[in-house]
This record gives structure tokens, sequence and C-alpha cells, in this order.
């Protein structure tokens, strides 16, 4: 590294993918780390695909970390576009860690659940057996041992069910059709930990100024553990809607992508490594939500 936390000269982060959810959550923790010199760069402003254009931009501006929440996240659609997935989760993450272990820059890259088969009976923990049932899981999981190959001093934070006001998730679907529609049908056979991306963007900066760098995966979601339908449920209670929220099963709602039954994240190395500290699930929705100009 050429600067540690103690020198004057403010560390630089780059954000790759910073019009994402995570991206934009990072965004707004700009003005709360001053001793943070951001670079916010949109798929536009940096391609990570593009690899001379990243090769370039390192060689000019020399960060000293790199957050990268830029990814292919269509699940069902990377089906059928397999060759995208792979090459902007897999190929270019690996790009990406090569870069960063040449120029000294400390890569945090950022993984899914869905790198796991979901038929645990117990949370999974970072050294669990992978086996990804899908294209986008599959190239997730690529991505992770290109980045740990090229970089082994990378840290790879594992993820679950990310929700934010910005960007396309679970709960801006349900905001939206709890105004449109008279009932709702959801799935109560998959179980899971949602995660505010405010609170992930939070636990990623805490880690750098934690100063206690240790590479490796570590697991991240907010606490607790729910079905899709039962956090419907809670959106719309938190909304104040009467709008009915009804359980279906993953059979009565079919999806290109295969998802994990199971998929909640064992948090416990992350917060004994960084102290990172896990947010329950629905004091971070109603957070969010607090945010939010729909109404009931
Ligand atoms: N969302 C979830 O439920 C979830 C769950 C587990 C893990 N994760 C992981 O968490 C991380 C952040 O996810 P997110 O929810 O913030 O995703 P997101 O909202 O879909 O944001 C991803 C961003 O990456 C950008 N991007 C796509 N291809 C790019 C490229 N070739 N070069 C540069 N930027 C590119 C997208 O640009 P455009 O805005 O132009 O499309 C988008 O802004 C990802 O690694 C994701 O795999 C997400």
């Amino acid at each position: 590294m050429g600067t540690t936390q103690h020198d004057t000269k403010k560390l630089k982060i780059l954000v790759t993918g910073a019009n994402g959810q995570l991206g934009k959550e990072l965004r707004q923790l700009e003005k709360a780390w001053p001793q943070f010199d951001f670079l916010f760069l949109s798929r536009e402003d940096l391609p990570i695909h593009h690899f001379e254009l990243v090769r370039q931009f390192f060689a000019a501006e020399h960060p000293d970390y790199l957050i990268n929440c830029a990814a292919y996240t269509a699940v069902d659609k990377a089906e059928s576009e397999k060759e995208l997935a792979y090459q902007i989760n897999a190929e270019a993450v690996g790009v990406l860690a090569a870069i960063c272990h040449q120029q000294h820059c400390r890569f945090i890259h950022v993984s899914t659940d869905y790198v796991f088969d979901g038929k645990a009976q117990r949370p999974y923990t970072e050294d669990d057996t992978c086996s990804p049932q899908s294209v986008y899981g599959a190239s997730k999981y690529k991505g992770e041992q290109l980045a740990l190959q090229f970089d082994p001093d990378c840290i790879i934070i594992r993820t679950s069910w990310v929700y934010s006001l910005f960007g396309k998730n679970f709960v801006k679907t349900m905001l939206r059709l709890l105004q449109e529609k008279p009932s709702l049908s959801v799935v109560s056979d998959q179980i899971g930990a949602p995660t505010y991306a405010a609170d992930l963007a939070e636990a990623i900066l805490s880690i750098i100024s934690a100063n206690n760098w240790k590479s490796g995966i570590y697991n991240y979601s907010n606490s607790g553990q729910i079905s899709w339908h039962a956090f419907a449920v809670a959106i719309a209670e938190l909304q104040h809607s009467q709008v009915p929220v009804l359980p279906i099963t993953t059979d009565q709602y079919p999806t290109a992508a295969h998802r994990p039954a199971y998929s909640v994240l064992d948090k416990t190395k992350i917060t004994e490594t960084f102290g990172v500290p896990i947010k329950d699930w629905k004091e971070s929705l109603a957070r969010c939500l607090s945010f939010c100009t729909f109404s009931a």
C-alpha cells in the first residue's frame, strides 16, 4: 500500500458499478466518511469488461481501495445470457483482481448467497461447499475463484436479498404491487435473510476503516431468517396496507433460474474479525421504508 490510515493523505476509494443499489448507498455515505476520497464510477464511466480502459484508469488514478459493486444481476435473464454474465461476473472480476494486485490496491468484491445449492438446514458459513444452481450463481462463484487466484489479498463479501430505495429490488416491487393489485401471492418456501444495501455499504466502509485488513470470504446480511412471503407481509404491515398477501409455493411461481430454498448466511466471521454489527432485518426494513415516498 502506498498510504496507511495514519498518513495525512486521504485514502482513495474507487467504486465501480456506482449506479446500482450498493453503489448509490455508498454515495449516500460519502459525507459521513470525510477521511476517504471517493471516486464513483458508473457503467458508462468505467465498463469493467473493457480491460484496457480499466488498466489505463488504474494507472492514472492509483486508488488505495476498489469496491466492486458492478455485476450482471439479472438472475433469470442470465440463464439465456450466460456468456455476458460470465464476462462481467467472472472474467472482469479476475482482471480487476490482477490489476489491484499489481498496483497494491486493496480489493473488496461482492458476491452472493446463490453460490450455495440451498439444501442446508443451518446458516451457511464461508467454508461450506459451494454448488450454484443457476448461471448467475455459477458466474459469481467463478468470479470469487478468479478474485482469490489473482489477488489472494482480496476480501469477498457474500450477501443476500439486497434491497434499497435505489434500483430494482423485491421491496420496491412489493411497494408498487401493493398499490396496483387487490391481493398479492408470494413464495413462502424460500428462506433467507434480507440485506439493506445501506447497512452493507456501512459495513464495507467500517472494514476499510478498521485498518485490520484480513483477506478472505465473509458473509454479510441483516439478522434473522424469513421467507419472501414473510418479508412481503412485513412490508405491507409497515406501509399500513390492507392488501392481503397470500403464501404460495415455488412450484406455483416458476422462474427461469433455480433459486436456493434456504440461503441464510452465518455472520460470525465478519463480526468477530472486523466488529461489524449485524442489524435486525425488520428494523432495517422500517428504516428504509421511513425514507420512502410511497403510501398505502
Ligand atoms: N441484488 C441482490 O439481491 C443481491 C443479492 C446478493 C448479492 N448481490 C451482489 O451484490 C452486488 C451489488 O448488487 P446490487 O444489488 O447493487 O446490483 P445492481 O443494483 O444491479 O447494480 C449493479 C451495477 O453494476 C453495473 N454494471 C453492470 N455491468 C457493468 C459493467 N460491465 N461495467 C460496469 N458496471 C456494470 C450496473 O449498471 P447499470 O445501472 O447501467 O445496469 C449497475 O449499476 C453485486 O455483486 C451482486 O451480485 C446482489
